[in-house]
This record gives C-alpha cells, structure tokens and sequence, in this order.
C-alpha cells in the first residue's frame, strides 16, 4: 500500500498457514512491514491450537510482519492494533462498527465472531540487516468477508457463533478493497508502538472498542481461572476484572480464554 510501511505484498493462491511464512521469512532477516496474503491456508493456524478454515477465495487471510519495540508486558498491543485496523477497515469497507472481545476477537453487532487474531513471536530470530529493533511479531487476521454467506454454510458447532461482512450487510464484498484499507489504518497505529504517548492512545482506542467491560467473564489462565465482572482496561491495555470485589489485572498473554458467563456455561 502506497504510503505505508507495507509495499512488499507477497500473495499465494494457496499456502499452509501465512503466519507460517512470515515467522520463518523473518527468522531470515526480512524487515518490518512484509505481508502475506494468500486466497486459501491448508493449515490455517487459529489460537490454543485450534485450525482457522475458509473456503478459497472467500475470506481475507492475511499476516503483517512486525518487529516494534514494546515493552514486555504490552507485547499484546502489536495484536491490537491490527485488530483496531480491522474495525477502521471494516467500517470504511461496509460501515459496520465491530466491537473487540478482549484481548482481540472482532465481534458484530450480535456478538457473532466474524474475525481473529493470532500474533506469534521467535525470539530466537535475529534482528534485521536494515537494523530494526525487537524481536518480530506476525500477527495474522483472518477476516470473514464473504464466508458464511449465511449460517447454513457454516460447520453445526459454529452456527450463531460466527458471521461474515456479507451476512451483515447482505452483498458480496471486495476482499481488496477490506486488505487495502486495513494496512492503510494500520500504518498510524503500528507508528503509534514505538512511543510511550502512542502506546497510551491505542490501548484507549482499545478500550473504547471493546464490548468485553461490563460483562460476566470467566477467565482461564495456565493455572487457575476465576469468574467477575470486567470493569476496565488499565492505560497498558490490560483487562481489570472485579471478582468478589477484589480488583485483578490480567495480562494477554497470560490468558487462556476470556468467555463469558454463557459460554463458560456451554462449554
Ligand atoms: C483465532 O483463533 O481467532 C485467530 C485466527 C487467526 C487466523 C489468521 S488467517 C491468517 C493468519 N495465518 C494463520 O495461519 N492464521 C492467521
């Protein structure tokens, strides 16, 4: 995209998992800003370890190589911020304004999931000949455009679980027009990582988004879990859970699952 850090769109018909490629494509060194975009992953990889499937040609699965200098607990702002892309670019696209299910589902109007984030990190890779700073991060997004068309397409487990843009507004949507609009919003906010002022403003952008304060959760971490009410994101955008009136502070990267008190009940 023109503008942007992004000029080096590298697209597949079809590949294993796009996050796949950039983790390794950074481990040789390639710079901040590469993307891969592919029409179909036959190893799509979702968070927990779970697999991200669509059709081909009907989603946009896309990951962006970044290398920002975060601090350790805020590495989940990289996540962000392509996350808070997606609701700019969806908005811009089909004028729908998602919400976030913290730490960074994109949920619809009805709470359906029509998009996920998945950052992965190699510490071990080296840093770049051009000499970027951190460690990279690929964070990948799978946004459902055009798939399902209606729940009917969808697998039995994910009905009235997941929605795409076409459902939500009733027509077949341009998947370049949503992947240019995205790394268009995603510029500032990725410029935004590498300032302490920046970090503050996406992580209220963050909480701003996010449709996870003031609901019921039940929070699984490694080694325990706990149910409350989420009040608030802290300014490093972290998510403040009252439990019994005790004040917790979880960490993205320390979490499991956020869900809330209905689907804790389901699962
Ligand atoms: C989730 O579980 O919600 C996260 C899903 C992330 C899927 C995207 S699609 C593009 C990129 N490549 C992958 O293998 N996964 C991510």
């Amino acid at each position: 995209m023109p503008g942007t850090r992004f000029t080096d769109i590298r697209r597949f018909d079809s590949i294993d998992s796009t996050n796949r490629y950039l983790l390794e494509e950074a481990r040789a060194g390639a710079p901040e800003g590469v993307v891969a975009v592919s029409d179909h992953q036959t190893a799509g990889r979702g968070r927990l370890g779970r697999s991200w499937e669509a059709p081909p040609g009907s989603n946009l699965l896309v990951s962006v190589l970044l290398r920002p200098d975060l601090p350790g607990d805020q590495q989940h702002l990289a996540s962000a911020v392509v996350a808070l892309a997606a609701l700019d670019a969806v908005d811009t696209v089909v004028g729908v304004r998602l919400g976030v299910k913290w730490p960074n589902d994109l949920l619809g109007p009805d709470g359906r999931k029509v998009a996920g984030v998945l950052a992965e990190t190699d510490l071990g890779a080296p840093a770049t000949r051009t000499g970027a700073t951190g460690p990279p991060i690929v964070v990948g997004i799978g946004i459902n455009v055009n798939w399902p068309a209606d729940a009917a397409d969808l697998p039995e487990g994910l009905i009235g679980l997941a929605t795409s843009l076409r459902e939500l507004v009733g027509r077949p949507i341009a998947r370049s027009e949503v992947l240019d609009a995205l790394l268009e919003a995603m510029e500032p906010r990725v410029g935004d990582l590498g300032t302490a002022s920046g970090r503050i403003r996406q992580a209220g952008d963050l909480r701003a988004a996010c449709t996870t304060i003031g609901t019921r959760v039940r929070v699984d971490l490694a080694n325990e879990w706990f149910e409350g009410t989420a009040t608030d994101l802290t300014p490093e955008g972290h998510l403040v859970v009252d439990v019994s009136g005790t004040r917790r502070t979880v960490v993205a990267g320390d979490v499991v699952h956020v869900r809330s008190r209905e689907e804790a009940d389901r699962a």
